[in-house]
């Protein structure tokens, strides 16, 4: 049988979702595999529920908001663009980054929306189905998916993406100003960074493990998990279970 992705659409209410309106109702075709969910701006859109989606084996993800300037709250589109680039620079870890994309479409654009859907159906029909559904030993890429939902929600991220463009676009206290690329440095790494103490945290609630052991699971240096270990720990968020030999082993002790 025809491979018919599974796509959905995370559209903002006054332009996308207006526009998908017109498309319909002036009867222009398009393939029906987008399931539709409305937001009152695109810049509401939570990177919880696009990795959810991906993890129910979703084939693509669509972000439609306004052109850029003209969006109703006046700076949403640039927010979801900051938060796209976040998810899909995620998403790179796990060669998953192809399958969602942002696009513009405003109200009066119903046969631009029919051929942006079109278009991402027929790439993603190149792609094949999300590896989620593909394969019955996904555990993995389902594991990191939750890592990657979790760093997502959590303080250090959520600054970062609501405050980039304040900090690169104006001057500090000090008439200084933090240039993209030095933002964007810090921002990768915060990302590395973050998801790697998650993907920690989470294998952690299933059993104690050492190190050594962490850093063979997850495919890093034993410095780094070690590092990360040390930040954990500082944080509360995993402890010394027991001590076998000379080696310590690690366990959370964060509560869900
Ligand atoms: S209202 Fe459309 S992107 Fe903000």
């Amino acid at each position: 049988m025809a491979f018919k992705p599974k796509i959905v659409g995370f559209l903002c209410n006054w332009c996308s979702y207006a526009g998908a309106d017109l498309a319909g109702v002036s009867r222009i075709q398009y393939p029906p595999n987008i399931r539709i969910i409305r937001l009152m701006c695109s810049g509401r859109v939570e990177p919880f529920f696009v990795f959810e989606a991906l993890k129910q084996g979703i084939d693509g993800i669509i972000i439609m908001g306004c052109h850029p300037g003209e969006c109703h709250y006046m700076s949403g589109n640039y927010e979801a663009e900051i938060k796209f680039n976040f998810i899909k620079k995620m998403l790179n870890f796990i060669n998953l980054s192809d399958r969602i994309t942002l696009k513009w479409v405003s109200a009066s654009e119903g046969i631009r929306f029919a051929k942006v859907v079109t278009e991402f159906t027929e790439f993603i029909k190149t792609l094949g189905k999300s590896p989620i559904q593909k394969s019955k030993n996904n555990s993995d890429l389902i594991f990191s998916l939750t890592a990657m939902q979790q760093s997502m929600n959590n303080y250090r991220m959520r600054v970062l993406m609501g405050r980039k463009r304040k900090i690169t676009e104006q001057k500090n206290v000090y008439g200084e100003k933090v240039s993209i690329d030095e933002f964007e440095e810090l921002e990768n790494k915060a990302i590395i960074d973050e998801y790697n103490r998650e993907r920690i945290s989470l294998i952690l609630k299933k059993h104690p493990l050492s190190v050594k052991n962490l850093a063979s699971s997850l495919d890093l240096d034993e410095k780094s998990v070690l590092d990360y270990i040390v930040w954990l720990r500082s944080k509360g968020i995993v402890d010394v279970d027991k001590i076998q030999g000379l080696t310590p082993y690690y366990i959370s002790i964060q509560e869900d």
